[in-house]
Order: C-alpha cells, then sequence, then structure tokens
C-alpha cells in the first residue's frame, strides 16, 4: 500500500525562527532570559491557536479614539475598576460572613472587623468602595448626557447602562443588611416599606424583598444571595454588552470637536 503523506506540523512544533541575539545557528545556548521570553511566547501561542483569542483582544484593546478625549472620558474605566474592587474584597467577606439572623450575622462582621487578620481592611475597602461607586457611575453617567453621548448610535449604551445604574444602586441596598445591626435593620425596613409604596408592582417588591410576612431571617438570606451572587452576575454580563457596543461603534467625539467637524459641511450646504 503507498505511504500517505505526512499532515504538516501544527506551527506550535515548528522549530521557532531565530531571534536577535539567540547565537549560533540557532541551536546554540539561549540565555534564562531568552528561554523565560521564549516559554511565555509558546504558551500565549499554544493557547491563541486552539481558542484564536488574540483576534478578539487585538480588536477590544488596539483601538482608535477621536481627537481631543480627555480626563472625561476615563470615568467609565473608574467605574469599571471599582466594581473588581467590589467583587475583590466582596469574595474575601463572604469567606468569614455568615447569613445568620440570630446573632451570627452581627458577630461574623465582628470578627472580620476585630479578629480576622487585615479584616477591617477588606471590609473598610468594600465599604467605601461601594459609596466611590456610585459616585464614580454618576459622574460616568454625567459626562455621557453633558457630552450629547447618548445620542445615536449609542441609544442602546446608554439604555444597558440605565440597567446598571439600578443593580449598583440595589447593590448598595441589599449590601447594608448583611451586618444586621440596629441601623442597617431599621434602615432597610424603611427602605422595604418605601418599596411598597410605589405604583402597580411596589407590593409585590416589598413583599418579594422581605421573602415572607415577617422581615428576619428569610429576608437577610434573600438579601444575601441577591446581593452577592444575583446583582453581580448581571452587572458583569451588562458590562461586557457594554464594552462590546463601546468597541463596536467606537467612542463619541467630544461635542467642541463635532461642532468643528460639521462646520465645512455647513458652509459647504449654504453655498
Ligand atoms: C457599572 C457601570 C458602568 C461601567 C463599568 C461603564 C463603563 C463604560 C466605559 C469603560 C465606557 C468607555 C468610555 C468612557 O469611559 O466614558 C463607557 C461608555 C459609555 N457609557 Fe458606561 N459604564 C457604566 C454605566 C453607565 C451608565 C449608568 C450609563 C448611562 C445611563 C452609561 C452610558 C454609556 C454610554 C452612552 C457610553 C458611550 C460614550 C461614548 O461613546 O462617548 N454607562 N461606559
Amino acid at each position: 500500500m503507498p505511504k500517505l503523506p505526512s499532515p504538516p506540523r501544527p506551527r506550535i512544533l515548528q522549530p521557532s525562527p531565530k531571534r536577535p541575539g539567540q547565537n549560533g545557528n540557532g541551536n546554540g545556548k539561549m540565555t534564562p532570559l531568552e528561554t523565560g521570553v521564549e516559554a511565555g511566547i509558546t504558551v500565549v501561542d499554544w493557547i491563541d491557536e486552539r481558542t484564536s483569542l488574540s483576534g478578539g483582544l487585538r480588536w477590544m484593546l488596539f483601538r482608535k479614539v477621536p481627537k481631543g478625549i480627555n480626563w472625561f472620558y476615563t470615568l467609565g474605566s473608574a467605574t469599571m475598576f471599582a466594581f473588581l474592587n467590589q467583587a475583590v474584597t466582596g469574595v474575601f467577606l463572604a469567606m468569614f460572613y455568615r447569613p445568620d439572623a440570630s446573632g451570627g450575622a452581627y458577630e461574623s462582621i465582628r470578627y472580620i472587623t476585630d479578629d480576622a487578620f487585615l479584616g477591617q481592611f477588606v471590609r473598610a475597602m468594600h465599604k467605601w468602595g461601594a459609596s466611590v461607586m456610585i459616585i464614580l457611575i454618576f459622574l460616568h453617567m454625567g459626562r455621557v448626557f453633558f457630552f450629547g453621548a447618548y445620542k445615536y448610535p449609542r441609544e442602546l449604551t446608554w439604555i444597558i447602562g440605565v440597567v446598571l445604574l439600578i443593580l449598583t444602586l440595589a447593590m448598595g441596598f441589599t449590601g447594608y443588611l448583611l451586618p444586621f445591626d440596629q441601623r442597617s435593620y431599621w434602615a432597610t425596613i424603611v427602605g422595604v416599606n418605601i418599596n411598597g409604596t410605589g405604583p402597580l408592582i411596589g407590593p409585590y417588591l416589598s413583599d418579594f424583598l422581605r421573602a415572607g410576612p415577617e422581615f428576619g431571617a428569610t429576608t437577610l438570606s434573600r438579601f444575601y444571595a441577591i446581593h452577592m451572587m444575583l446583582i453581580p452576575g448581571l452587572i458583569a454580563a451588562l458590562i461586557g454588552a457594554h464594552l462590546y457596543l463601546i468597541t463596536k461603534l467606537g467612542i463619541s467625539a467630544p461635542p467642541w470637536i463635532k461642532a468643528e467637524e460639521e462646520e465645512p459641511a455647513l458652509q459647504e450646504a449654504r453655498v
């Protein structure tokens, strides 16, 4: 039987081309640094050959931005980093927190604050980070509004942003109950009652939040599940959609640059 030609070797198994600084005919010894760099390249190549991720990353990261953009355009990324801070510190807090209404929740928070290694620091990062995220999201929304960046074709980016804003506020509301001290208990009762006064869905919403006829153990479990799983998952997914649209549509130019660009067209129209 004739021997079939062997298929070409995958790129990853082919000898890499000679790099500057590589001595001899390519088989010579490499310095430890060159070996490290080569290993890094090989790992990245290996992953990329199987996933083709680099194309998507290049599409997302290496894009042109309009002239005239300034520090106000960093507020969206700042909000995203505030969210990442909340996610990371939240994971560490969840390692010690117990959603137990009969004193366990309060005690676990006391343990985090007074006894756990760096507990007070991580808790403060999470607590202050929540306020920072809310301030940043409003500033970012203000930038988008005052620069007119919500207009065609970015309406959907804005609508997703509105949902992100509501979810971020809901994070603050559900997180506030978790220490289960006097302040958080009574403040949340007031908040749930205010929700109950809303038109049409108000009473259903407050029933859903209370998770039963009485405000207590079931409410705390529900708030904890919403705070730590439901809303963060939704926020992460929506940030992904938000960033996809931003990359696809490009960042809008500041209004004064748009005005400059429109001038020649207007002049032409007048002629
Ligand atoms: C978790 C919350 C949010 C994150 C992480 C986020 C992230 C970002 C990022 C990174 C950008 C790129 C440009 C920039 O930074 O200005 C952006 C743009 C944009 N965001 Fe957000 N955003 C959030 C909330 C919102 C909200 C609340 C709104 C409005 C209701 C909004 C509407 C928009 C719009 C319309 C753009 C396009 C702006 C342009 O093209 O100039 N975003 N967002």
